[in-house]
């Protein structure tokens, strides 16, 4: 159950948003989640980030209980089944380790495949809705911008939007404001972010990863 309550805490919930290699993973990996000591949880089906992966649940939530114990940062992923069913318990892991004391960022790669619709299941409802006084910046990515719930763009305080087709960038230029033919024109791993300071252009650098 998260606990200790920081209502002070600001919302850092990312969503990104590109067509296959856009570079969603890299700027996942090279610029949004801190280096040492951060507690991080990542759903990570086709092993893109550097995490100890589990695919079996009770090795997953034994690891993630030992770490949270530890006190000390931790990266740990899921790697095993790929269905809604399974998503809703990893998020319900990530809910009982939330603590308003720190951050735990939980990214959760190629949301279009747990075929939402629009509505968000209940635990990632809960870390987007109420999981920011807890700590949890919540970091969502999909290539596919239509086939996920609205709300994941919407009520993400940073928005990363790459590249995407004419159809895509139309619907993003509605939902995030950023006009069609300028998220048309980007290159891969470029993205623009709109965040609490305003839209910007940023780049990423390709890194060589071996998972
Ligand atoms: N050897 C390389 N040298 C330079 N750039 C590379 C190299 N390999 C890949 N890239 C760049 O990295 C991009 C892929 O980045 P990344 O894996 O983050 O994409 P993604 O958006 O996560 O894709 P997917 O949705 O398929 O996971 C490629 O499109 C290319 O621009
Ligand atoms: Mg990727």
């Amino acid at each position: 159950m998260a606990k200790n309550p920081q209502t002070e805490r600001p919302n850092k919930h990312c969503w990104i948003g590109a067509k296959t290699g856009g570079g969603k993973s890299q700027l996942l990996r090279n610029e949004l989640l801190p280096g040492r000591g951060v507690r991080a949880l990542f759903w990570d089906i086709d092993t893109d980030h550097n995490c100890t992966r589990y695919t079996e649940k009770g090795a997953f939530l034994a690891a993630l209980k030992s770490a949270d114990a530890s006190g000390k940062g931790y990266r740990i992923g899921w790697s095993g089944d790929d269905d809604p069913a399974t998503f809703e318990w990893f998020c319900r892991a990530a809910w009982a380790v939330l603590n308003g004391n720190h951050e735990t960022f939980i990214v959760c790669e190629e949301m279009a495949d747990q075929g939402m619709g629009q509505r968000l299941p209940p635990y990632l409802r809960k870390l987007m809705v109420r999981g920011r006084k807890y700590g949890a910046v919540l970091i969502t990515t999909t290539q596919r911008c239509q086939e996920v719930p609205k709300a994941l763009i919407t009520q993400a305080a940073n928005r990363y939007v790459g590249l995407h087709e004419d159809q895509d960038a139309r619907y993003l230029e509605r939902a995030v404001g950023i006009k069609a033919a300028d998220i048309e024109a980007l290159e891969p791993l470029t993205f623009w972010h709109k965040g609490p300071e305003g839209t910007q252009k940023i780049r990423t650098k390709y890194r060589k990863f071996r998972p």
